[in-house]
């Protein structure tokens, strides 16, 4: 029930930090080691390539997660649209191994793909909500997200759960594998942090609403920008602007504005910067200069590492690798802010379903 919240969306973001110490809690031992079945480690042990497969903001989550499985488990990683891959099947790798993202485990687009992947004979897991869902049925193994129902049709806590879940998956596999990196990635640590950051913007959330106001009140477009860790968070946090509040939103990586986007900037145009990958802070930094010099309306969120007074947003430090857990947080309240001042339904947008079971 949606107790003392006046819609769905909102007790789904605030239940977030909860999320994050479930996830450590079922998956990880005292001693903050992950606890994965050994058949569905070994089996990903033997993979030469991963191709993610998924949908929306699952999709979404699947970019941020490459890094991971590139860094912490040495492992080649594909991130696809599901509905894409079906169509237009790349060359695979000589052992793939299939990984299916899906809140509710019904997807039609992803469904289509992991019917073939079990023709072709090959491993697959599905990270999913709900139990007994039919791509868990289907996958070879199941990862459960334990975030709860999600109810709300714009998904927010099964974003941060698959990337909190993957990132265990990640370390556990740099583990098996003996990689130092992955050894050195405290998660349980990490996880608490970033459960403390949360809760930190959650308290805040009437900001969001004045912040909301002042630099998305009336307008029909907006623009995320972000470069590395940043730039799948902008392409999330651009969905879930556009799918409840109806503002025409695009998430760019920064470099890309001089290839093109910034010619639609003009005097009032909303530009959110996502600074906190330090790789390449200073270079966002120069994009909210150069569109700032064309009159855009410019809101930065920066982690505490790389930020500086003028930022309106910051967020606690944590690993470069799970910043998206911290920084999609003050875009889904900007996003459910935006709607509700507009007076829509929250939880309801027009023309969507909760699970998209056609293609
Ligand atoms: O249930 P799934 O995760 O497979 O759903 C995929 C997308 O339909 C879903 O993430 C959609 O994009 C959300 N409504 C976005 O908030």
């Amino acid at each position: 029930e949606k107790g003392p919240y006046p819609f769905y969306m909102l007790k789904e973001i605030n239940e977030q930090p909860t999320v994050m110490r479930r996830l450590a809690q079922t998956y990880l031992d005292e001693k903050g080691q992950p606890q994965i079945a050994p058949e569905l480690l070994a089996a990903l042990k033997q993979a030469d390539r991963l191709y993610i497969l998924a949908a929306g903001t699952s999709y979404h989550a699947g970019l941020v997660a490459k890094s991971m499985f590139e860094k912490l488990a040495q492992l080649p990683t594909e991130v696809s649209l599901a509905s894409e891959f079906g169509y237009n099947t790349p060359l695979l790798a000589k052992k793939p191994f299939f990984l299916f993202l899906s809140q509710s485990g019904e997807t039609a687009d992803s469904r289509q793909v992991l019917v073939k992947v079990k023709q072709w004979g090959y491993p697959s897991l599905t990270m999913t909500n709900v139990p007994g869902s039919t791509l868990s049925r289907e996958a070879t193994y199941t990862l459960l997200l334990k975030a709860g129902p999600e109810i709300a049709v714009a998904s927010t806590k099964a974003y941060t759960a698959q990337i909190a879940l993957q990132a265990i998956l990640a370390k556990a596999l740099g583990e098996t594998r003996q990689l130092v990196t992955a050894q050195k990635f405290d998660i349980r640590k990490q996880l608490g942090l970033v459960a403390n950051g949360m809760q930190t913007l959650i308290d805040e959330h009437h900001r969001f609403d004045q912040l909301a106001k002042t630099y998305l009140g009336t307008t029909s477009n907006a623009f995320y920008i972000g470069r590395g860790y940043d730039y799948p968070v902008s392409l999330e946090a651009a969905l879930k602007l556009k799918e409840i509040s109806y503002v025409q939103a695009e998430g760019f990586a920064g470099a890309e504005l001089k290839h093109g986007t910034i010619s639609l900037i003009e005097k009032g145009t909303p530009v959110i910067a996502i600074i906190t990958d330090k790789r390449v802070a200073s270079h966002t930094r120069s994009n909210v200069q150069e569109v700032r010099a064309r009159g855009a309306h410019v809101l930065t969120i920066a982690m505490h590492a790389v930020a500086q007074q003028s930022d309106q947003v910051v967020l606690a430090d944590v690993n470069p690798l799970l910043s998206a857990l911290l920084s999609v947080v003050p875009a889904q309240l900007l996003a459910y802010y935006t709607s509700l001042n507009r007076g829509y339904d929250v939880d309801k947008p027009r023309n969507l379903a909760k699970a998209v079971t056609v293609e």
